[in-house]
């Protein structure tokens, strides 16, 4: 027999799923309709005897009050929702893309190349953006006068009336530093941001990244070198890759080389090299008679151009998703 107590347990199971006017209505004409238990055992109630009737007509009473009190309740529940919904604020802002972000194109082309040049035993030593005149140029065997700094535009500082620091113009400001510090062997990288005074074009930006090699020990050579750089530019462009040198000139290396890759049938430069140049070394405090070294240093946003196909390197360096969002 259906008891009063499981009539209302299904109600309220009827009721949790009534989420409109219309459901609560329908739940309600079961509940308490024509058709319904309520009505037809009131239906009865003139069959039963007097005893059995004042008992029953009492229980169907409370019965069908519950029944309209659960169904006010109800329709109050859902009023109240219409007007205040309950907002969850986990969910993602309302007008934001719900995406997610993902690594710049040029912090993954500095990842990749961090990890091929551990896994060759270097080390990725950091360094600070505002260097002396003295690293940056005239431990490089680049004397105030000299014409190689012509190469790099340079935004001085104004320090005490004196021009001695300036923000990097490359990483090279390094090489002297680490030397002085440590003693050889040592293969490391520099990684970091460089700055000149440039006037901006689709090859050149004001700042931008730099990766410095820099390998001392015994009997360092030239094959080295470009076994070294062959085996890097190939990790990050792929091994139908093609490495070249030019003859070049810095200071600081002899010989010195331009470093280009051959990428979908193009040279392309990538950036300078050489074997370490004695004075460069004798000023990092190191024997030219013992050590040899090599040394090289590239731009990061170039090899992120050739990697991606950019024809504009200063769209890396501009807050637009449109573009990023193609490196996900
Ligand atoms: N410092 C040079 C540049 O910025 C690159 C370079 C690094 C060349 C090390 C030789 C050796 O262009």
């Amino acid at each position: 027999m259906t008891s009063s107590e499981n009539i209302i347990k299904d109600l309220r199971n009827d009721l949790a799923q009534a989420s409109t006017e219309h459901a609560i209505a329908q739940v309600k004409s079961k509940y308490l309709g024509n058709k319904s238990y309520v009505s037809e055992q009131l239906r009865l109630l003139p069959t039963l005897s007097p005893d059995k009737r004042v008992e029953m007509g009492r229980e169907l009473n409370v019965l069908k009050n519950q029944i309209e009190n659960s169904i006010t309740t109800a329709r109050e529940e859902l009023v109240a929702a219409q007007q205040f919904p309950v907002k969850d604020i986990s969910l993602p802002g309302v007008g934001f893309p719900q995406a997610y972000g993902h690594m710049h194109p040029a912090s993954r082309v500095l990842q990749e190349t961090y990890k091929i040049f551990a896994d060759l035993g270097f080390a990725v030593v950091d360094s600070s953006e505002i260097e002396t005149d003295w690293y940056n140029f005239e431990a490089l065997n680049m004397p105030a006068t000299h014409p190689a700094r012509e190469m790099q535009d340079t935004f001085y500082i104004k320090n005490n009336g004196k021009l001695d620091v300036l923000p990097r113009t490359h990483t090279s400001g390094m090489q002297v530093r680490f030397m002085e510090a440590n003693k050889p062997p040592f293969k490391i990288i520099v990684p970091g941001r460089v700055f000149r005074n440039e006037d901006e074009d689709v090859t050149h930006i004001w700042a931008f990244h730099q990766i410095e090699g820099l390998v001392v020990g015994e009997g360092v050579s030239m094959a080295q070198l470009k076994g070294t750089l062959l085996h890097v530019v190939q990790g990050i462009l792929g091994p139908e890759v093609d490495i070249r040198f030019r003859p070049s000139y810095f200071p600081y290396t002899e010989p010195s080389v331009e470093l280009d890759c051959r990428y979908k049938g193009q040279w392309l430069e990538l950036g300078g090299a050489g074997m370490i140049n004695p004075i460069v070394l004798k000023n990092g405090g190191i024997d030219p008679e013992k050590y040899t070294g090599f040394a090289f240093g590239w731009g990061a946003e170039r090899i992120a151009a050739i990697k991606y196909g950019l024809d504009d390197l200063r769209e890396l360096w501009r807050p637009r998703f449109e573009f990023l969002e193609q490196f996900v």
